[in-house]
């Protein structure tokens, strides 16, 4: 397939986490908005404390085809973003191979559910140095790049609504998510000079493989006063694609249209925010 003009046509976008679920929809997204991409993912399992399995090389090759198929051009590799050396490699051969760097998406996450008095090192150990340390370390690769580039930019940090409310059953990803809060306002104070905003978004509830309905089942079946701290939807999000009901997971779509809008010139004005991505579900 040819390209056709986007709004982000010239642009270069790196995403990370990009084998399946919400990396791939931005990923797929943004090149139909005219970006190429360098797409990651660890495509292994990390630790045995996360319980459902991660993206797979056979998924990382489908964004592949899925990126292609806009007819953007995709770099795509197999790496850890705990790796910092392996990710600055993977920039440096993505500018050099498009040219420049203008998006960065810090999407790759994992989670686990336990809590904070009982799990064990590993657990805690592994969702802070994916979530916070990874992201910092993606941060740490693609800024300078960025820069360097010189034509300003946008940045999406890939947080939670437990990026900014208490979950019991998960404190650990709620720190790494409250972390990313607050790397999103640092980080925006101090590459604002250089034309980049950065901002972060809170989603809540997508269907993903990382969402294991059974085992957060089970957590409240165990704590039934967690529940409350996980709300339903408040209302029916209605297009012209149909309606959802009140307990349909929202998708994955859905959220790449807001990472979209934060990609493009749309959100000039918007810097250092948090961006609920929740159907309201903070507000009550
Ligand atoms: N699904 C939800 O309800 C939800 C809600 C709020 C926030 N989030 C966040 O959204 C982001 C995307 O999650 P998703 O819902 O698409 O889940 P997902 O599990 O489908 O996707 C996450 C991807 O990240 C990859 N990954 C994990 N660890 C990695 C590492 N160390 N290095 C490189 N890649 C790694 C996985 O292989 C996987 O492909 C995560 O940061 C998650 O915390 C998800």
């Amino acid at each position: 397939m040819t390209a056709t003009d986007g709004p982000l046509e010239g642009r270069v976008a790196f995403i990370t986490g990009a084998a399946r679920g919400q990396g791939r929809a931005h990923a797929t997204r943004l090149a139909r908005e005219g970006a190429d991409i360098i797409a990651i993912d660890v495509c292994a399992p990390v630790s045995d404390s996360i319980t459902y399995p991660l993206g797979t090389s056979e998924e990382l090759a489908e964004t592949v085809r899925a990126v292609e198929a806009t007819g953007r051009k995709v770099l795509a590799r197999e790496v850890d973003i705990r790796d910092l050396a392996a990710l600055q490699q993977v920039v440096a051969d993505g500018v050099e191979q498009f040219g420049r760097l203008d998006i960065l998406v810090a999407n790759a996450g994992v989670l686990s559910w336990g809590r904070l008095f009982e799990m064990s090192e590993e657990q805690w150990n592994t969702v802070i140095d994916i979530n916070l340390n990874g992201t910092w370390k993606t941060i740490r690769a693609a800024v300078p790049a960025m820069i360097e580039a010189g034509n300003g930019g946008s940045i999406i940090l890939v947080s939670s609504s437990a990026g900014l409310k208490a979950t019991p059953g998960n404190g650990h990803y709620a720190a790494s998510k409250h972390g990313i809060t607050s790397l999103t306002n640092s980080l925006a104070l101090e590459v604002g000079e250089f034309g980049i905003r950065v901002n972060s978004i809170h989603p809540y509830s997508i269907d993903t493989p990382m969402v294991e309905k059974e085992a957060m089942m089970e957590l409240f079946g165990k704590f039934p006063s967690f529940i409350h701290s996980f709300k339903p939807f408040p209302y029916r999000a209605v297009s012209q694609q149909g309606a959802s009901t009140l307990q349909d997971f929202m998708t994955a779509e859905e959220v790449s249209d807001v990472v979209a809008w934060l990609a493009g010139d749309g959100s000039l004005t918007i810097s250092g925010s948090q961006i609920n991505v929740d159907r309201g579900t903070m507000n009550y």
